[in-house]
């Protein structure tokens, strides 16, 4: 499916230019000499040392975001949604900036302690937690959540000493039903009335209950729903004649993983939250995706290219099993050819993955230069909930990692190989 033939004038007019991928790239993108580089590294390099597909996130895009949530509400603990991507190196980074961890798991604690997070500096979260991950989390000294009825008890027994409450407060926040996370029927956080009894017993247990959660959901396009969301708790907290210390709106922020998506700036969606917020009540945010997804970069080698009833197909080396956001949440991408990156493009073509499924599709409709086997295609914003969500699918090793700055790039997680996906097999 091509375009029609287009001269330069009216691709430029109908924003077709691949170097407004751009706004989608990080802060050290450049484009020089035809090609895309990141952290001051040329993508090619990058891809021959440390080999394809290879996530890229860029130390400057980190920093600059947790400066702007520092700015957007100055006084709060932040704490990066360690599930967006769980890497020691990165929450190193972000511990540098003084960002803090928040976890849901055993395993994600276990990356915030290597990455010497302080327990003060930890929330443990979760819908389910085992009596190992209650005993991990009050060993680690961290701010625990209560999330269900009955779990003040677990909590007290596990020798826990301070938690939330997690409250749903009955917001249906505009985003993908998977990552809706405060409606009624959420499986997360407990309804006022149940909040009220868990509150009341977690006190009678002696536990020091600091305040109340709540997080509306995911890739977040507004705030207005966030703003509902905390007025609702503060009505709930007023309800009460209760002055928490601790108010935990928890993160959602959403990342532009297109030109067509627009999303609020950290400022836009933080302040109005901020300024809510009792100066004598200590907030927690809990960001995730907008911390990291902008940064990260992934660089995949195209294979085949062929025609297929009237569709052009470019295969790609990785697939769901690196980055299953289309096939969970209908995630629309955009990409590059980072080998030449100021090649306009001349049509339309579907980035197939190299997974067993006709719906490995990364990019229904990419709009490239005539993509060509051996071409290096560069795919933004792909620093959250990629890897993250990764698999080994069809016995695919999952792809290397690095952080790049200032001309360098440093290995932060190494590419599997076929022998560690045979380690577990007996
Ligand atoms: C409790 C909690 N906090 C924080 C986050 C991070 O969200 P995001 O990555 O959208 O900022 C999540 C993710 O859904 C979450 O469940």
């Amino acid at each position: 499916m091509f375009l029609p033939e287009l001269g330069k004038k009216q691709l430029l007019h109908w924003g077709l230019d691949t170097s407004k991928v751009l706004e989608l790239l990080p802060e050290s993108a450049r484009i020089e000499d035809g090609e895309l580089s990141l952290g001051g590294l040329r993508a090619s390099d990058l891809a021959d040392r440390h080999g394809t597909p290879l996530l890229v996130y860029c130390e400057r895009t980190i920093r600059a975001q947790v400066r702007a949530y520092r700015e957007a509400a100055p006084g709060a603990l932040v704490v990066y949604g360690t599930k967006a991507f769980a890497n020691v190196a990165l929450l190193r980074l972000l511990a540098d900036e003084g960002v803090g961890a928040d976890v849901s798991t055993h395993g994600e604690l276990a990356f915030a302690r290597a990455a010497g997070i302080p327990g003060e500096r930890i929330v443990f979260h979760g819908n389910n937690k085992s009596d190992e991950e209650m005993r991990a989390a009050a060993d680690a000294g961290s701010l625990v959540v209560l999330d269900s009825p009955g779990e003040a008890e677990t909590a007290a027994a596990a020798g826990v000493r301070r938690v939330l409450v997690r409250l749903t407060p009955g917001v249906e926040a505009v985003t993908h039903r998977s990552i809706q996370t405060a409606h009624e029927e959420s499986k997360f956080g407990l309804a006022p009335d149940a909040a009220e009894v868990e509150i009341e017993r977690a006190r009678e247990l002696g536990l020091d209950v600091e305040g109340v959660h709540v997080h509306v959901g995911s890739q977040l396009g507004r705030s207005d729903e966030s703003v509902v969301a905390l007025e609702r708790v503060l009505g709930f907290l007023e309800r009460l004649h209760w002055k928490p210390r601790v108010l935990d709106l928890g993160g959602g922020l959403a990342v532009r993983h297109n030109r067509d998506e627009e999303v609020p700036s950290v400022a836009e969606f933080v302040r109005p939250l901020a300024e809510r917020v009792p100066d004598d009540v200590q907030l927690i945010l809990e960001p995730g995706r907008s911390l990291v997804g902008r940064a990260g970069v992934t660089l995949y080698r195209i294979g085949s290219v062929k025609e297929s009833g009237g569709v052009t197909y470019a295969a790609i080396d990785g697939g769901m099993s690196d980055n299953p956001r289309p096939q969970l949440y209908g995630a629309r991408y955009e990409a590059l050819l980072a080998n030449r990156a100021e090649e306009l493009p001349s049509g339309v073509y579907r980035i197939a993955g190299k997974h067993c499924e006709s719906g490995d599709v990364l990019i229904e409709a990419a709009q490239l230069p005539e993509p060509r086997p051996g071409d290096l295609l560069a795919v933004p914003a792909t620093g959250a909930y990629t890897l993250a969500l990764g698999s080994t699918y069809n016995g695919v090793p999952r792809p290397a990692v690095v952080l790049v700055a200032e001309g360098r790039a440093r290995l932060i997680r190494a590419r599997e190989t076929v022998d560690d996906l045979l380690r577990f097999e007996r």
